[in-house]
């Protein structure tokens, strides 16, 4: 059943208007490159060279910024996004590479509520035919990333559950999302931006229990980095400087 929600319309209008000029906003390019860092530090594989065999799936590509910075260190890199928009500039991105034939990553515009979904499917199969591999299907990932996204998922259990199909034995999810620490979290959007947002922040209590629900074990849900940005005053005054903390949200597939 698809989880198509009024937000989810309201959502995609927004980042397809914004797609374009979304790399250009230095507070996103910032908030990605703090993302990975705190990917890299958590994820074991990075430490010991592993990742670079990794297939990699990320949730809420949006352009790329995390995805191309991440790309160099794993074998490949598959986004999902539900605004065509994101997806057009992620394409844009990969035909910009000077041999973009070979690029190890590609992303497909899908509400991804299967495993088996055919777009992640067809990717990866291309990704991997790219690599002169033809792997048994179905495919399956070795980490699964997002960032900023989860705050518009309608159902964490649904797409948690969605992400541990998706794993290989051995999987990992490392998930960065805004932390819910209470009523001002609401202000990390301004107020014309609202509207497709589903949470305000993940929870960290929450997001544990979810995540070991789902089945994963070596949960850890902690505070990941903490990002400042301009927000708008909620009562007309002048713009200010704000601090919001990002938790990483863990787990493995045994
Ligand atoms: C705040 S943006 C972050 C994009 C990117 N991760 C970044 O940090 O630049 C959130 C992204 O999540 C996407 N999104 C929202 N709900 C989604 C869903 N259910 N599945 C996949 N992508 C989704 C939006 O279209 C948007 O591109």
């Amino acid at each position: 059943m698809s989880t198509t929600t009024a937000s989810t319309i309201a959502n995609n209008a927004r980042f397809n208007a914004e797609a374009v000029k979304w790399d250009s906003n230095v507070a996103h390019v910032r908030c990605c490159e703090m993302a990975l860092e705190s990917v890299l530090h958590h994820v074991p594989a990075f430490a010991d060279g592993q990742a670079k065999n990794f297939d990699v799936l990320e949730i809420g590509c949006g352009t790329g910024l995390l995805s191309f910075n991440l790309s160099p260190r794993v074998r490949s890199l598959v986004g999902v996004d539900i605004a065509d928009g994101m997806i057009d500039a992620f394409n844009a991105k990969i035909g910009a590479l000077p041999q973009p034939e070979e690029a190890n990553l590609a992303a497909v515009c899908v509400l991804l509520e299967d495993a088996e979904d055919v777009k992640v499917q067809g990717a990866a199969a291309a990704l991997a035919s790219g690599r002169g591999e033809s792997e048994s299907i179905p495919y399956r990932f070795d980490l699964i990333i997002s960032h900023l996204t989860l705050h518009h998922i309608p159902s964490l259990l649904a797409i948690l559950a969605t992400m541990f199909q998706c794993l290989k034995p051995g999987g990992w999810i490392a998930l960065t999302d805004f932390e819910d620490f209470g009523p001002d979290a609401v202000i990390f959007h301004p107020k014309s931006k609202r509207e497709g947002v589903e949470r305000h922040g993940i929870k960290r209590n929450e997001m544990e229990r979810m995540i070991n629900g789902t089945g994963f074990d070596q949960v850890k849900v902690q505070t990941a980095f903490t990002f400042t940005k301009e927000v708008e005053d909620e009562d007309g005054g002048p713009k200010k400087e704000m601090s919001f903390p990002f938790l990483i949200c863990m787990g493995r597939k045994a």
